[in-house]
């Protein structure tokens, strides 16, 4: 009998509305939406935001905005929402725009997600998207305890890109990892046969959100967070908040 620590397992969840079905409160969340919500996230903090507020309501957005000094911004079905002034583009928090602000964020799944994975009593939230990959997985490297990759999809339905973010991480773990499901096998597999051009893979299957952000001319914000760490931040959940994690 060997005294090593049992490895703890890394499971894909590709839907919120399968979350239920997943230990949540003994694992750490990493919360996936690739276009765009988590990408803005990692840009933001990237570029020195002081934080990140994500929010489930415009409402809730727009009345935060009239109490503290924050940039509101928020997309519904990809177009930025009503009564919002800025949208869920990543491009949008350059440097210039969003050092030392705060960033109050609602989207259609992502922010949603994040909200499910709170009630549900998460052990640790992170997020995850192409543009932070390799803090995510380092910082899940070093934690070194069960992870669930939570995909938001679109509207429950599973998404491409999300599940490709996934597979990534899945891979990055390696055998550190056991992967506990088949749709880490799924992933896994899906960003094996994707990653030399992540960009012309999701064209080809016409995926979902590609095509309805490709419709409203927003390629380069396809390209952006499918661009592998080049917003390199952990981005990690601590009371209310999201913020840049150490290291
Ligand atoms: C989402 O919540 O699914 C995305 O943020 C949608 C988007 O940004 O277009």
């Amino acid at each position: 009998m060997n005294n090593l620590p049992a490895k703890p397992t890394v499971s894909v969840c590709l839907s919120p509305s399968l979350l239920h079905l997943y230990d949540v409160k003994n694992s750490i969340i990493v919360i996936i939406d690739v276009l765009r919500a988590t990408s803005t996230i990692a840009a933001a903090l990237y570029n020195g935001a002081k934080s990140v507020i994500p929010v489930e309501s415009v409402a809730e957005c727009i009345e935060m905005g009239k109490q503290m000094e924050v940039i509101t911004a928020g997309e519904r079905d990809g177009k930025i929402a009503e009564g919002l002034k800025y949208g869920n583009s990543p491009l949008q928090y350059s440097q210039a725009f969003i050092k030392n602000k705060t960033l109050v964020l609602t989207t259609t799944n992502g922010t949603k997600l994040l909200h499910m994975a709170l009630t549900a009593g998460a052990r640790g939230i992170i997020t995850g998207s192409f543009c932070n990959l390799n803090s995510v997985c380092d910082y899940l490297l070093r934690e070194y305890t069960h992870v669930i990759l939570a995909c938001a999809g679109w509207k429950d339905r599973v998404n491409i890109e999300d599940t490709l973010l996934a597979g990534a991480v899945c891979s990055k773990l390696n055998d550190k990892f056991i992967m506990d499901c088949d749709a880490a096998k799924i992933a896994a597999v899906l960003y094996a046969n994707a990653k030399d051009n992540l960009y012309e893979f999701l064209k080809k299957q016409n995926a979902s959100h590609f095509i309805r952000l490709a419709k409203y001319q927003l390629e380069a914000d396809i390209r952006y967070s499918l661009s592998e760490n080049n917003a390199n931040v952990l981005c990690i959940y601590d009371k209310g908040r999201l913020i840049a994690g150490k290291g």
